[in-house]
């Protein structure tokens, strides 16, 4: 059984396909004996194809984005299918960058996340509060998001997806969230979700941790004594396959027994 999921975001990077093979290369050097954790590498969609048809099932493939038809008069969209034939099993949905700078709106994650569902994919909906808010109150935000994204789809198929938790704050910035909040955070966003889709359901659902994660951060998140964060969304220190390599290893090394 999978315990861990470690993603990594590549964002737009790296800028040519030979140094996307090379770096999805080095970290498949350094993470293939790991077990119990899935290691999942989102590329952008250009070299996605290209990484699967090259590395096949070396390690878990992801996209970054989806969009919500499967086939059409969408210029410049991907469709579910076309992700599926291009080796993906999950689609991050919903990052604050989308919904900043792409004005990407919680209907449209949620008709993505809904066509995702549909189309095989198993969404990485990213929800998070823009501004560091006192670290005692879980910002409103948060739950909202979440309802917004999952509106409309039955309670089986809320179970399968995985949550990030990504303080908009955190992200790129170098400043990540400090281990008690994130986890009191997760511990929410369970709530949250036991309260759509009862308990025993949202156990299953993956509390993912992302925004300034590091090889030297990493453990603090995953290693708790109570069930918080089942795992990291890494984006810059994804793109050092030793650093992530440290990240995937540190989880690994300090997860729950
Ligand atoms: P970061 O990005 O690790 O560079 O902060 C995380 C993310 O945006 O998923």
């Amino acid at each position: 059984m999978v315990e861990q999921l470690i993603i990594a975001n590549w964002k737009m990077n790296p800028p040519t396909l030979r140094e996307a093979e090379k770096l999805f290369f080095d970290v498949w050097s350094e993470v293939r004996k790991i077990r119990k954790t899935e290691v999942v590498i989102c590329p952008p969609f250009l070299w996605l194809d290209s990484i699967y048809k090259r590395y096949k099932k070396a390690l878990v493939l992801g996209a970054q984005d989806v969009f919500w038809q499967t086939t059409g008069a969408y210029t410049g969209e991907i469709s579910p299918p076309m992700l599926k034939s291009a080796g993906a099993k999950y689609v991050i949905i919903g990052h604050s960058e989308r919904r900043r700078i792409l004005g990407e709106s919680d209907e449209v994650i949620n008709k993505k996340v809904k066509a995702a569902i549909k189309g095989g994919l198993v969404p990485v909906v990213a929800v998070g509060e823009e501004m560091k808010e006192s670290q005692e109150v879980v910002p409103p935000v948060i739950a909202g998001q979440l309802q917004k994204a999952l509106a409309g789809l039955p309670k089986s198929q809320i179970e399968n997806v995985v949550i990030a938790y990504e303080p908009v704050w955190a992200i790129g910035t170098g400043q990540a969230d400090t281990a008690d909040n994130a986890t009191r955070r997760a511990i929410y966003v369970r709530k949250i979700l036991a309260k759509m889709i009862g308990v025993s359901r949202a156990e299953k659902v993956p509390i993912l941790y992302g925004g300034s994660v590091t090889a030297k951060n990493a453990p603090s998140f995953i290693s708790r004594d109570i069930r918080g964060m089942d795992g990291l969304l890494v984006g810059r220190a994804s793109l050092d396959a030793k650093e992530f390599a440290q990240i995937v290893r540190a989880v690994v090394n300090h997860s729950r027994v």
